[in-house]
C-alpha cells in the first residue's frame, strides 16, 4: 500500500532537509519538496504520515544480537515475536543476529535452526552472523554452503572456551577461509585462558560476588584478544569487525592494527556508554543484571568511546542483545559470579538512549547517531543502500522520531521479555513517533500495530575481498 510521509526533516549520514516521501511496492520511489501522490493512491489505500517538527531517520539496524540463545546452562527469554516488536518501538528495523552452535553441532543444521526460529515470526527484518565454533573439513564445505546461502559474516569467540571459542588452528583456518571469500569476521576479544585462570584465583580467595566480574576479565584481557585476533588476521589481510569494545586499552589495539594497514571495524555498545562496573557492585545480588562480557569498566572509558564515534575511529554502535532473567536465570550465580548467565538487553532503549546521550547532551551530531546505528552497519553487512538510508529505490524502513516526547525507561512497560531493565527509571527525551518496515507502519505512538510477520530474511553478498 502507498505511503506518504510530509514534512519531516530528512535525516541521514551525510543529509539534513525537509522533504517529503512517497513509497510504493516497499520501496521509496519520490523524495521531494511536495510530493504529489499518484490520483488513485487514496483508493489504494494511501497511509499519509504528517511528519512537521519530527524527525524522519532511517531505519536503524542493530548489528549484533542474540535471540536463540542456548548459553552458560540456560536460554536467552526472547523469541522473535517478543524481540522484533521491541526492536520495532525503539526504531530498530533490521536486526543481526548471531548463531551460536555448539561445537558439536553442524554449521548447516545450526543455520536452519536459526533462521527457522526467524521466519514467518519476525516483525522486523533480520539476518544474521555465522558464529564459527569447530572448524574442520566437514564445516568447512557447510560455511561454503551458508555463504552462497545468503550469510557474508562470520562470527567467532576467542572466550568461552569449551562452548563456543576455537582454538589458534581453528581460529587460523578461519580467517584464511574468509578471506577468500570475500566474508568478514566479527569477533569476541578476550584471553579465554587468562579469563579462566583469574576466575578460579578470585573464587579461591572467596570473591564470589557479581562485583568480581569486572577483575576476573580486565581491561588488559580484552585488549590481549583483540591484539591476538589481529595478529592472525594481519597474516591473510583478513576483513575484521570487533564486537562489544569496551576499553581503550582494546580499541587502540585495533587501532594500531589499522594503522599497519589491518582492514578492521569497531563496535561498542550503549551500555559501555552509559554503564560501568560500578553497577555490578550493587547490593543484595542486584549487581548481577549488569554482568555481561566483556564487562561493564571504569566510567573514564565512556569519554574515549564516545569520542571514537565522534571521530569515526569506532564505527557502529549495537547492543548485543542477550536477555537472561534476574529470577532464576541470574541467580543461577548468586554464590559463584562465574554462572551468572552474561548479557544485558538494551534492545528496544538503544536508539532512545543513544538519542538522549548522544545527540540532546551534545555528544554527537545528527549525522553520527544515523551513521553509527544505521548506516555503516548497512556498508559493512552488505545491506546498503537497500537499508541504512533515505534514498529513492531504498527499502521504505523509515523512523518518524518525536523529539518532544518524554518518557521514562521500565521493565513494567518494555516489551522485551525480561523481568528487569537495566535503564530502571532513566529518562528518555525522544522516541519513534512511526516506524514502518518496507513501507508498512509498523509501530505508532510507541505501540505495535503492523504485521507480525512482515519480517524477512536478509540475504547478503560477501562484499569483504
Ligand atoms: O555478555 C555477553 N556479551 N553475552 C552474550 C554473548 C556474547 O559474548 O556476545
Ligand atoms: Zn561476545
Ligand atoms: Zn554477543
Amino acid at each position: 500500500m502507498p505511503l506518504l510521509i510530509r514534512n519531516g526533516r530528512i535525516i541521514t549520514a551525510t543529509d539534513d532537509y525537509i522533504a517529503d516521501i512517497y513509497c510504493e511496492d516497499q520501496t521509496i520511489t519520490r523524495i521531494g519538496k511536495t510530493v504529489e501522490a499518484p490520483p488513485d493512491a487514496d483508493s489504494r489505500g494511501m497511509t499519509t504520515i504528517d511528519a512537521a517538527g519530527k524527525f524522519v531517520f532511517p531505519g536503524f539496524i542493530d548489528p549484533h544480537v542474540h535471540i536463540h540463545l542456548p548459553f552458560m546452562g540456560t536460554h536467552a527469554k526472547d523469541t522473535y515475536e517478543t524481540a522484533s516488536k521491541a526492536a520495532l518501538i525503539g526504531g530498530t528495523t533490521t536486526l543481526i543476529e548471531m548463531i551460536c552452535p555448539a561445537r558439536s553441532d553442524e554449521p548447516l543444521a545450526a543455520f536452519q535452526l536459526w533462521k527457522g526460529k526467524a521466519e514467518g515470526k519476525s516483525a522486523c527484518d533480520f539476518t544474521f552472523h555465522m558464529g564459527v565454533t569447530r572448524y574442520d573439513s566437514a564445516a568447512e564445505s557447510q560455511l561454503r554452503e551458508i555463504v552462497k546461502a545468503g550469510l557474508s559474516s562470520f562470527k567467532i569467540f576467542l572466550a568461552y572456551k569449551g562452548a563456543f571459542g576455537v582454538d589458534d588452528t581453528e581460529l587460523f583456518h578461519t580467517l584464511k577461509l574468509a578471506k577468500q571469500l570475500g566474508v568478514i569476521v566479527t569477533a569476541h576479544c578476550e584471553n579465554a585462558e587468562l579469563v579462566s585462570e583469574l576466575q578460579k584465583q578470585l573464587l579461591s580467595e572467596g570473591k564470589t560476588g557479581p562485583q568480581w566480574h569486572e577483575s576476573s576479565r580486565p581491561e588488559s584481557v580484552e585488549a590481549e584478544g583483540v591484539h591476538h585476533l589481529m595478529t592472525f588476521a594481519e597474516q591473510f589481510g583478513t576483513h575484521i569487525y570487533i564486537v562489544h569494545t569496551s576499553c581503550k586499552p582494546a580499541v587502540q589495539q585495533a587501532l594500531m592494527a589499522r594503522e599497519r594497514g589491518a582492514n578492521v571495524w569497531i563496535e561498542t555498545l550503549i551500555q559501555y556508554l552509559l554503564l560501568d562496573k560500578t553497577d555490578a557492585e550493587r547490593p543484595d545480588f542486584e549487581g548481577s543484571k549488569f554482568v555481561m562480557s566483556p564487562p561493564l569498566r571504569d566510567k573514564r572509558n565512556q569519554r574515549y568511546l564516545w569520542d571514537g564515534l565522534n571521530s569515526g575511529a569506532i564505527s557502529t554502535i549495537a547492543t548485543d542483545h542477550a536477555p537472561f532473567d534476574f529470577k532464576g536465570q541470574k541467580e543461577m550465580g548468586r554464590d559463584d559470579f562465574t554462572k551468572i548467565p552474561n548479557g544485558i538487553p538494551s534492545l528496544e532503549d538503544r536508539v532512545n538512549l543513544f538519542y538522549t546521550h548522544g545527540v540532546k547532551a551534545g555528544r554527537i551530531n545528527l549525522h553520527r547517531f544515523v551513521y553509527a546505528a544505521s548506516t555503516q552497519a548497512a556498508k559493512l553487512f552488505g545491506l546498503f543502500p537497500r537499508k541504512g538510508t533515505i534514498a529513492v529505490g531504498s527499502d521504505a524502513d523509515l523512523v518518524i522520531y518525536d523529539p518532544a516526547y518524554r518518557g521514562r525507561i521500565s521493565a513494567s512497560s518494555h516489551h522485551i521479555n525480561i523481568d528487569y531493565s537495566a535503564f530502571e527509571g532513566w529518562e528518555i527525551e525522544g522516541r519513534p513517533h512511526a516506524v514502518t518496515v518496507r513501507g508498512q507502519v509498523q509501530v505508532k505512538e510507541g505501540k505495535f500495530v503492523g504485521d507480525a510477520t512482515k519480517g524477512k530474511f536478509l540475504t547478503r553478498e560477501p562484499n569483504h575481498f
